[in-house]
């Protein structure tokens, strides 16, 4: 059997490779990534085991896709996307091309192939301005930005594929992902703050930092796919679960970080204010329940943002110090 994950050279992606050949030890697993900002480098010890094929190609692009999904694939994990609000903001063309029609080209592809699971990866930008307390799946599918259009057009796309194709068809929003992964992104604000503390930088802090976010860990996200993999057919089919972990506000994060950064340096870290950016949500509550996610595949938050902020600290450091040397 076959799994594809599309950006699987991704942040979120190269984890999840990693844990799918743990877990699934008879598999071959099957990455598609354009290397539009992902990097096989980070995962480049899976190239010497047989089990794992890294494609480079473009989910825009039928021939790619069709090469990605050979006959015995039984699951798409689709991740490969132009991800959040600014990349969106600036390339709208491309985050429409790939979001969208990307997807759609892996649905159709999906139902050719009869392949047995799909499972789509959204986001909590779905929801917009948070309207009800907690956001359940429930709650009305608002964005107030590109980013958060482009994934609800994707899951009504698969949910199209759900209920006319026979496409077993599940959704997973995620919150806001942080913590190391296969390789780490420096450029969301939980590594970002690290990043800035660790480079002698203010922390630049959106607004009054009063704004809250829902911080999930990306090993319990990875954790989820394959939770979601094991769990019946009937179960996850045509379901959307929201994964999420910690609600904190970025002033709430900054301290965090202040805190455990001077202890690690020894020394003073400041913050700074900054204007939001024009298409950011800004909510003083911004409450995610996975309570269906646990109910129905078991998810469960295992890691703590304090822990993770003290591990990217270690690590911050340890690429410093390897840079200097
Ligand atoms: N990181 C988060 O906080 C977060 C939160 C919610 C949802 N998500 C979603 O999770 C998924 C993975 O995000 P990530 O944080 O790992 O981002 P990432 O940018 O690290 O990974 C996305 C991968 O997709 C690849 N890609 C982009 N366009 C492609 C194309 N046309 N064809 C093939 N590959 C392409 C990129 O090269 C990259 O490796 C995305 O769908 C994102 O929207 C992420």
């Amino acid at each position: 059997m076959n799994i594809l994950v599309t950006g699987g050279a991704g942040y979120i992606g190269s984890g999840l490779l990693i844990k799918l050949g743990e877990r699934f030890p008879r598999a071959t697993i099957t990455s598609l990534d354009n290397l539009e900002k992902g990097d096989y480098h980070y995962v480049k010890h899976l190239r010497n085991d047989r089990r794992y094929h890294l494609l480079v190609g473009d989910i825009r692009k039928k021939a790619d896709v069709r090469k990605a999904i050979p006959q015995d694939t039984v699951t798409i994990m689709h991740l490969g996307a132009i991800p959040g609000i600014g990349p969106c903001r600036e390339q709208p063309k491309k985050a429409i091309d790939t979001n969208i029609y990307g997807t759609h080209l892996l649905l159709e592809e999906a139902v050719k192939r009869n392949v047995k699971r799909f499972i789509f990866v959204s986001s909590a930008a779905v929801y917009g301005i948070p309207k009800q307390r907690p956001i359940t799946e429930e709650h009305p599918l608002k964005p107030i930005n590109l980013y958060g259009v482009t994934k609800l057009s994707g899951e009504k796309l698969v949910n199209a594929y759900y209920a006319n194709n026979g496409l077993t068809t599940t959704i997973l929003r995620f919150s806001n992902v942080y913590g190391m992964g296969a390789y780490t992104r420096w450029k969301t604000v939980i590594p970002k703050f690290v990043w800035q503390a660790t480079n002698d930088q203010p922390l630049t802090i959106r607004a009054d930092g009063k704004q809250q976010r829902n911080f999930v860990h990306v090993q319990d996200i990875v954790d989820a796919f394959v939770q979601c993999s094991k769990t019946s057919k009937k179960a996850v089919a045509g379901e959307t679960f929201n994964l999420g972990g910690e609600s904190l506000s970025i002033s709430q994060i900054a301290n965090i970080v202040i805190k455990e950064g001077q202890q690690k340096l020894g020394k003073k870290i400041s913050k700074v204010h900054v204007p939001l950016e024009p298409d950011e949500v800004y909510t003083s509550e911004f409450d995610y329940s996975s309570k269906r996610a646990s109910e129905k595949i078991g998810y469960k938050r295992k890691r703590k943002v304090a822990q993770s902020i003290s591990e990217l600290f270690d690590f911050a450091l340890k690429l410093k110090a390897n840079a200097c040397s």
